[in-house]
């Protein structure tokens, strides 16, 4: 599988406000930290295999290094995210270069996290709902991305983006989730899906270890998670555990940083 996915940088990551439990405006990433930290999740990336685009950063978007807010993309079709109104100056920009690339371009009517809440697995989109994606979007992902929606709901604003609470390893057989970060219906509606779970503790899902990227093959994810870390070797994937201290202050991780672009079409679409 060859896994393709849409970087920024992080020339102007700050933190200019606080949206998630994670950010405080106090507490700034160190700049030439945060450039080496991302340089270093691409060069993984690019170690194992994957394509990489690449949209630069703008001044007034401090957040932009997280691209997995843009949008979510299926074959050649993209719906827009809907961010809070401290992220809207990034949406241009994106869809900017989703429109040059060809993409057909969907823009959300309603509160949208982009791929920070829509998980695809292979027909299935694990789709979050309550924090930043209104319910009402999930009815528009089925209808213009072809995907059967499977509706989470995190317990609270620490999982304000549900690829913080589970994590897709290997498409589409099996995933990884923090049962305490879903509620209680959710967590029967992901089991109920007969995909093999790994269940990740609290306290390395809080250090974001399931915002991780995997392709089935090398999983590219946080220093801060060495349990989860241990449990994918032994399955014998590839573990790749990079630094995320300068991200974490922007409350992101991996997964977060780069939004995927090649999630396969519906079959016999075109
Ligand atoms: N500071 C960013 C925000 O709160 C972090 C976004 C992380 N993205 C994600 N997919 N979880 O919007």
């Amino acid at each position: 599988m060859n896994t393709e996915l849409l970087v920024s940088d992080a020339a102007h990551f700050r933190i200019d406000y606080e949206i998630n439990p994670y950010m405080h405006t106090d507490v700034q990433p160190d700049p030439a930290a945060a450039i080496a930290e991302h340089e270093a999740i691409v060069a993984a990336h690019l170690a194992a295999g994957r394509r990489v685009e690449y949209v630069a950063s703008a001044p007034e978007c401090p957040d932009m290094v997280f691209t997995a807010n843009a949008a979510v993309v299926r074959g050649d079709r993209a719906v827009l995210g809907f961010p809070p109104p401290e992220r809207k100056a990034e949406l241009s920009y994106f869809e900017e270069w989703l429109v040059d690339r060809g993409y057909d371009v969907i823009e959300a009517p309603y509160p949208f996290s982009g791929q920070g809440d829509a998980l695809a697995c292979g027909d299935l989109l694990l789709a979050g709902y309550g924090q930043r994606t209104d319910q009402r979007m999930h009815a528009i992902l089925a209808e213009e991305l072809g995907y059967d929606v499977i509706p989470l709901r995190t317990v609270g604003p620490r999982w304000y983006d549900l690829d913080l609470a589970v994590a897709v390893v290997d498409a589409p057989h099996t995933l990884a989730y923090c049962p305490q970060a879903l509620d209680e219906p959710s967590r029967g509606t992901l089991r109920a899906l007969g995909l093999e779970l790994i269940e990740v503790g609290l306290e390395e899902a809080t250090r974001l270890a399931l915002n991780l990227i995997s392709d089935g093959r090398t999983v590219t994810m946080t220093r801060g998670a060495p349990r989860l870390a241990a449990t994918l070797r032994e399955r014998g994937l590839h573990v790749v555990e990079l630094d995320t201290t300068q991200l974490a202050k922007g409350g992101g991780g991996v997964r977060c940083t780069a939004l995927t672009l090649d999630n396969p079409p519906p079959r016999g679409s075109r």
